[in-house]
């Protein structure tokens, strides 16, 4: 039987094309593209697999690798999965890693399993180091906004996690303006600025730049990260042809057969036509046009093979667009 050869990333890593952007006003520099473990990570996929993409994502100069500790599925498993990849391959480069994980959304039974008390975020950090076998997260979030718990007692546990050496930074996750713009104030004051919100951002959804979240980001000097900014695999090719059947719509997660509307149809495939005229996929462009700007310091992606990570990190060649191109993506998606 053969043994898994020990890994030994690729020493070009950082010449492979990979850019890095600063996260608001600090010292981190995060990869403009970043891997997501939300999905394609859990006991239900294969270790090989997830072996495969988390070296494939650093040997191209991925140092970002986004978790939280609901996620899988089973709940918790990727955090397994990534503790797995971490004794077996980037344990040796832990000093390389920028690693994020997350509190807020159910994760065990009872009533300290979710939202944002200190009691469910303090149990929760510990749980997820113990899971991916880390002494320290590099950024932990406020998954969510909790809008039941005093936001203070939700944020005093962010810096005093901070402060017990558990996460170096922290950030949050869909805060609607307002708590954001307390969230910012009262950790500065607590001398452990917000370094990132993340939010979902993708040509289907515009949300942080009509809520002005995206610029209310800058303002306070945290990084912007997008998240599902391929809208789950909406903004590929994957459907163009039909629902394949290994695909995120196929197995029933949280993208839904109801998603694909003739309409949204429509869209997909003037914006694949558009991008085919660029040169790149549909992927490619949906990601470049994320990162035309440096409102957005990193976008994570998620990909259920090697090939798909390939493609996504493709999007770097090119992330101008003419004003014509930037019109006609305009009319596309909002006729
Ligand atoms: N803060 C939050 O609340 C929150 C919420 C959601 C996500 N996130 C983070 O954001 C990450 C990404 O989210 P996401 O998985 O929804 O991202 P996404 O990049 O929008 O969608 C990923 C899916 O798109 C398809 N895909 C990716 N690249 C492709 C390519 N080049 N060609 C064709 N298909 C491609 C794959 O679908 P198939 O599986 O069908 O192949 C893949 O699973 C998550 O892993 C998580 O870290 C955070």
């Amino acid at each position: 039987m053969l043994i898994n050869p020990i890994y030994s990333p690729d020493s070009q890593r950082y010449e492979n094309g990979m850019t890095y952007r600063r996260a608001g006003r600090s010292g981190i520099l995060l990869p403009a593209i970043s891997l997501g473990m939300w999905h394609n990570f859990g006991d239900v996929d294969t270790l090989a697999n997830s072996l495969a993409k988390a070296h494939y994502a650093f040997d191209h100069g991925i140092t970002h690798f986004d978790l939280a500790n609901n996620y899988g599925p089973s709940a918790g498993s990727a955090e397994e999965t990534f503790g797995q990849i971490m004794k077996k391959s980037f344990a040796p480069y832990r000093d390389e890693l920028f690693i994020s994980t997350k509190a807020g959304h159910d994760i065990w039974p009872g009533p300290y399993g979710d939202w944002g008390s200190r009691k469910s975020l303090m149990a929760s950090i510990d749980q997820s180091l113990r899971r991916m076998n880390l002494e320290y997260v590099d950024i932990f979030y406020s998954h969510r906004y909790d809008p039941q718990t005093p936001l203070e007692e939700t944020l005093q546990a962010l810096v005093d996690i901070v402060r017990w050496g558990k996460a170096l930074y922290v950030g949050i996750s869909k805060y609607p303006p307002e708590a954001a713009a307390t969230a910012y104030r009262y950790l500065r004051e607590h001398d452990v600025p917000c370094l990132c919100y993340q939010g979902r951002y993708n040509l289907f959804n515009l949300e942080p730049e009509e809520s002005g979240i995206l610029h209310q980001a800058h303002e306070a000097g945290a990084g912007f990260v997008a998240f599902s900014p391929l809208a789950q695999g909406l903004l590929t090719d994957r459907y163009l042809n039909g629902i394949p059947e290994d695909s995120r719509v196929a197995r029933g997660g949280f993208l839904k057969r109801e998603a694909l509307t003739p309409e949204t149809l429509q869209k997909i495939r003037a914006l694949h036509a558009l991008a085919t005229r660029r040169g790149q996929t549909l992927a490619e462009m949906s990601l470049a046009w994320l990162l035309k700007d440096d409102l957005v310091t990193s976008v994570i992606v998620g990909a259920s093979s090697v090939a798909q990570l390939a493609d996504n990190l493709k999007a770097l060649q090119n992330i101008s667009f003419s004003d014509e191109e930037l019109q006609e993506i305009k009319q596309i998606i909002q006729p």
